[in-house]
């Protein structure tokens, strides 16, 4: 029995399935490579010792996806594979929800012809919107400000909606914080396309010299020094947090929700003083206007994925900044 990772040489989909293979699962990935590169699988051996059985193609086309399920005795899906660029999604909305929600909605399908009905899904602390206060709870009503976050709360929908009509689906949503670092290998880690979008991959790319500085958006928010908080959490906490999830829904049925945060805000200047602590570089940064859709303060209530799932976020902010600047240092750029 294997578990199928599809978007498996992702980011997030490739320290999954490190840690999957670690806890003793057989995994099989499907990736189209539209946000990652074949040589994933290459480091991916090295760490693991193993050839995980790789499909290249995308879950949009049904007649491959239904060769995956005939070809493979296939217990459950981790559902990784989504566009996720929130800048992105408001230029090309439809590019975004063709390939979120009808590639979800496709793979449910080939499922439910093969009687395969356990998946863990990838949402993200994004369906909370901009209104909830922090902590952040499951039980919060969700909403969206951008496309990208529309496909998420669509998706989360579905996936429950799916559940509720048919008793033997096990559906787990899980919601994650903001994922940095990488494995401790330095083999695999967060590749991003042209100039990141996200903290710490521009950071650690100003680290290695690709660019000239941060930007920080907004020093006026109400917070500890006016930068913004999020919840960081690390790569490997996170995969592993993927077992647990899984082994949980293997044996539910119904559709849950869990967090996937360390609870524990930290401010962008405090991420650039922890990082240039550990690693000794230096970070030159601006402070630039504030970044539209941007809230003051984003974290989770982690307290529900520890009690269910006995799962909690043991990495510190300074193995976040270790482990990401080993990856890009290693790796100036990326996979290429
Ligand atoms: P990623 O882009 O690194 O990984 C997604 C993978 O899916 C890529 O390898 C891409 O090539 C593949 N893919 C995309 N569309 C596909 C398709 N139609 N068919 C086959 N493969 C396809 O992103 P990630 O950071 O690993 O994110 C994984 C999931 O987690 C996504 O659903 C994302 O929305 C969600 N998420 C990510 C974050 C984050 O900050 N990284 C936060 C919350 C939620
Ligand atoms: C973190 C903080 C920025 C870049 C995004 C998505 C969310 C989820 C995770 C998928 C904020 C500040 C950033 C920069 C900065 N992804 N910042 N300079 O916005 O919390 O979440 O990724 O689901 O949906 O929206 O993460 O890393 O972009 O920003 O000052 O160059 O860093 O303003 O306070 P965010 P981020």
């Amino acid at each position: 029995m294997s578990i199928l990772l599809t978007g498996g040489a992702g980011y997030i989909g490739s320290h999954t399935a490190v840690e999957l293979i670690t806890a003793g699962f057989e995994v099989i990935i499907v990736d189209d490579f539209s946000n990652s590169s074949p040589e994933v699988l290459n480091r991916l051996k090295t760490i693991t010792g193993q050839n995980i059985p790789f499909y290249e193609g995308t879950i949009l086309d049904k007649t491959f996806l239904n060769n995956i399920f005939y070809e493979n005795d296939i217990e459950a899906v981790i559902h990784f594979a989504a566009f996720k660029a929130v800048g992105e999604s408001v230029e090309q909305p439809l590019k975004y929800y063709k390939n979120n929600i009808t590639g979800t909605i496709t793979l449910l399908e080939v499922m439910n012809a093969h009687k395969v009905k356990n998946i863990v899904f990838s949402s993200s602390a994004t369906v909370y919107g901009i209104n909830n206060i922090s902590p952040l709870t499951e039980e919060l009503p969700t909403s969206a400000t951008n496309p990208y976050g529309y496909t998420k709360v669509m998706m989360e929908q579905i996936l429950i909606d799916v559940a509720k009509a048919d008793p033997e689906w096990s559906v787990t949503l899980l919601r994650y914080f903001n994922p940095i670092g990488a494995h401790e290998s330095g083999l695999i880690g967060e590749a991003p396309n042209g100039v990141p979008n996200n903290l710490v991959p521009y950071i650690t790319q100003v680290a290695v010299g690709k660019l000239k500085e941060l930007s920080i958006f907004g020093d006026d928010y109400n917070t500890l020094d006016g930068t913004g908080v999020r919840d960081y959490i690390h790569i490997v906490d996170l995969a592993k947090g993927h077992v647990l999830a899984l082994k949980q829904n293997l044996g539910a049925q119904g559709s849950d929700i869990f967090n996937l945060g360390t609870g524990k805000g930290y401010s962008v200047l405090e991420l650039v003083k922890a990082f240039e602590a550990e690693n000794h570089v230096a970070i030159p940064y601006v402070i630039k206007p504030r970044r539209a859709g941007d809230i003051a303060t984003c974290y989770a209530d982690a307290s529900k994925a520890n009690k269910k799932l006995g799962w909690k976020a043991q990495k510190t902010l300074q193995d976040m900044m270790r482990d990401s600047w080993r990856w890009q240092s290693q790796n100036p750029n990326g996979y290429q």
